[in-house]
């Protein structure tokens, strides 16, 4: 089965991932040791400086490996999640205030529209809160220059939906196909597992994502997820944050 595959070859890719991890620390350890042993006797002669360069260039390569590792295991680590009924308008109006300083900083207005109530959500407040953190942030990143923010929350018949618009850059078709993808990034320093996160989260609470973008005009993305049904609530009034 599909599924079955899947959770093996993650669990085979997490135990290949801390194979990898521990023997690379040990080499952190052995060139650090190697940097003491080439400071520590006075001014290095140009051979000493040579290789002490190459061992600070060893010593970045290792680190980078670290952090990718690490960027990985925290990734697959994904699927422990911790659901309880919540107040999803609640969790949206604390990260956007989280938020807030990054935003004013960039220029950037922030337009929240947001139901007085709603049913609530089944859902694990730590896990959606860094969904909605990386939506943030990638939409903060496509407007260097700033823009506007648009952050709407609405009841959808069974399901809310969710849907984080920016003026930003936008992107192109074959942008648009492969956003999802692990390790799929057009940024410099981008690990391109944001997006990946997200959409694992969304999966995690039964729900779905979409996107529609212009290159040049701006990004939209819609989270979908089921309301709890038997709490009743009243929805589609609007309150204006910005
Ligand atoms: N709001 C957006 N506007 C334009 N492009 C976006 C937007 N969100 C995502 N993308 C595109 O999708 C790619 C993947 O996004 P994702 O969040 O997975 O990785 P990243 O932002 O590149 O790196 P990381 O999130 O790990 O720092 C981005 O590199 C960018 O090309
Ligand atoms: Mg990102």
């Amino acid at each position: 089965m599909p599924a079955e595959r899947d959770v093996l070859l993650t669990r085979l890719a997490r135990g290949l991932a801390h194979e990898i991890k521990n023997p690379l620390s040990t080499r952190a350890i052995n060139l650090t040791l190697l940097e003491e042993d080439w400071t520590r006797s006075g001014e290095p002669n140009p051979t000493e400086r040579r290789s002490l360069k190459r061992v600070r260039t060893l010593q970045r390569e290792v680190s980078r490996l670290e952090g990718i590792l690490d960027d990985f295991l925290r990734f697959a680590r994904g699927g422990e999640v911790n659901r309880s009924p919540g107040d999803l308008v609640a969790l949206v109006r604390e990260v956007l205030q989280f938020m807030d300083p990054e935003m004013t900083a960039n220029s950037i207005a922030v337009h929240a529209e947001l139901p007085s109530s709603l049913p609530h959500v089944v859902i694990d407040s730590g896990a959606f809160r860094q969904a909605l953190i990386n939506l943030l942030v990638n939409a903060r990143q496509a407007m260097p220059g700033g823009g506007e923010l648009i952050v709407q929350v609405r009841r959808h018949g069974p399901s809310v939906e969710i849907t984080i618009t920016d003026t930003g850059v936008g992107m192109k078709p074959d942008q648009i196909e492969n956003c999802f993808d692990l390790y799929w990034s057009t940024k410099k320093g981008g690990t391109g597992l944001g997006l990946s996160t997200v959409s694992r989260i969304v999966a995690e609470h039964e729900g779905s994502i979409g996107v529609v973008s212009e290159e040049g005009r701006g990004t939209s993305f819609t989270l979908r997820l089921p309301l709890l049904q038997e709490v009743a609530g009243r929805s589609g009034e609007s309150e204006d944050l910005a």
